[in-house]
């Protein structure tokens, strides 16, 4: 099928690639004139794990081809994907305006019928906005689809070739069997393939995102009661994940989720809850623990080195996770700012975001070395898990630091180790070590 992408950011660049790769011919747009052109040179914008790889594969085959405009790409297109942002407004809704500037471009453009997938994450409703602010301008038929987006960063690629599950949300039954189709390469029996209206397709994504969250504000709450009775959160995560109805998986405490998904979800699902007549208090809750995981780890250092004013403080891993070098909402960086603010000498090493760090921060210091990093620090945190981390050289390590004090914020250590190394470690929910 001939498939225009509007939005190359992870997902819609991600799904292009992997819709070439399956046997379509894809056009992705953009309005930023330089990464269409470093997408046209074959260059991945961003770091993911495999990304470049596909790019090189379905660029050579021509099977994916790049515009900055709606102009030439809409037009004779079976399938439009609407993949642009949806940042939070500061009142916790998303902001829709680039999804309405989709829906005029694929408007303005159309040739014929075409089916519309909406894979950005959006309140409830908005595919029944897009399709009457679509049909208001063009005498086309417009078939709307909420496809959510499940791919998480790090693993995008692998998520998006390998899905666990398609969900796909129709009015219609052609639209419903042209989506199919348009998937089928992907299908097999380890995929769940869920249909369903469009208004529950476009919940599921908030609800399955706000659910997530609510496992990790629940850890980190249980990290607080941990650190206050001096017991291991670590453990307690590993009993209640042995029970396969609550499982293991995001149950880790730590500084408290970030990234571009869900700080901005969470606040949406809450504020489209209260626009529906619902207060969803949860959602309050969850997002005041996921502050607070980051006050807990700002007042360990601050246990740990007692005055901040002119002390060097390391922080390990930029990134909001392992595996990408995104450092949108990454907790990190707002450590980084606390710890400026109080007056230390922040600096940062990551293994892959040191120049999106710089980028979006400019004022934190950073080092491709983690120990040139770490030389002279009165205190080094562990912001991201990554597992070059788990692999320092302990004895290196401590004996370039001005004082040895690790505040673990992923509990990457394994504190008996710390111990022995000589460390006084304050990891994240368990008991601290030589303090
Ligand atoms: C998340 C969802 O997992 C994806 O399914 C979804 O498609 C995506 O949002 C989206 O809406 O686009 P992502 O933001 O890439 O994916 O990353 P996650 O792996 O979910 O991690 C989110 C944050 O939670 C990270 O900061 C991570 O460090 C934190 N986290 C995760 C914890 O603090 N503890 C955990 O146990 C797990």
């Amino acid at each position: 099928m001939k498939v225009v992408v509007l939005g190359t950011g992870h997902v819609g660049l991600v799904t292009s690639a992997t819709l070439a790769k399956i046997g379509h011919e894809v056009v992705g747009v953009d309005s930023d004139p330089q990464k269409i052109a470093q997408l046209r040179k074959g260059e991945a914008p961003f770091f993911e794990p495999g990304l470049q790889d596909l790019l090189d594969e379905v660029i050579k085959k021509g099977s994916l081809k790049f515009s900055e405009t709606a102009t030439d790409a809409v037009p004779g297109s079976d399938v439009a994907f609407i993949c642009v942002g949806t940042p939070g407004r500061p009142d916790g809704e998303a902001n829709l305006l680039a999804v309405e500037q989709a829906a005029h471009d694929i408007a303005k453009h159309a040739t014929g019928d075409i089916v519309v997938v909406q894979k950005s994450t959006v309140p409830v409703h908005t595919a029944e906005r897009v399709k009457t602010t679509m049909s208001r301008t063009s005498p086309h038929v417009f078939h709307l689809v909420s496809n959510p987006e499940f791919l998480r960063e790090g693993s995008a690629v692998e998520d998006s070739l390998k899905p666990e599950r398609i969900l796909v949300g129709a009015d219609e039954k052609e639209a419903h069997r042209i989506v199919r189709e348009l998937y089928s390469p992907l299908l097999n029996d380890d995929v769940e393939y869920h249909a369903t209206d469009l208004r529950t397709a476009e919940l599921a994504k908030h609800a399955c995102n706000a659910f997530l969250a609510m496992k990790i504000s629940f850890a980190n709450a249980l990290a607080r009661i941990c650190e206050a009775a001096r017991a291991d959160v670590v453990s307690i995560a590993d009993i209640m994940g042995s029970d396969s109805r609550i499982g293991r998986a995001f149950l880790n405490a730590g500084l408290g989720y970030g990234g571009y998904c869900f700080p901005k979800d969470v606040a949406a699902f809450r504020a489209q809850a209260e626009r529906l007549g619902f207060d969803f208090g949860l959602l309050t809750e969850v997002m005041k623990i996921n502050a607070g995981a980051l006050d807990a780890a700002f007042l360990k250092v601050k246990e740990a080195v007692w005055n901040l004013e002119g002390k060097r403080i390391v922080l390990f891993g930029l990134a909001f996770k392992p595996g990408t070098d995104d450092v949108r909402e990454a907790p990190a960086l707002y450590l980084a700012e606390r710890l400026r603010e109080a007056g230390a000498i922040v600096v940062g090493h990551d293994p892959q975001a040191n120049e999106t760090a710089k980028e979006l921060m400019s004022s934190i210091e950073v080092f491709d070395d983690p120990y040139e990093a770490a030389d002279g620090a009165h205190c080094v945190v562990i912001c991201t898990e990554w597992s070059e981390f788990s692999d320092l050289d302990l004895t290196r390590l401590k004996g370039i630091m001005t004082h040895p004090v690790i505040v673990d914020g992923r509990n990457v250590f394994d504190p008996s180790t710390m111990e022995e190394a000589g460390f006084t470690y304050l990891p994240t929910g368990r008991p601290p070590v030589n303090l």
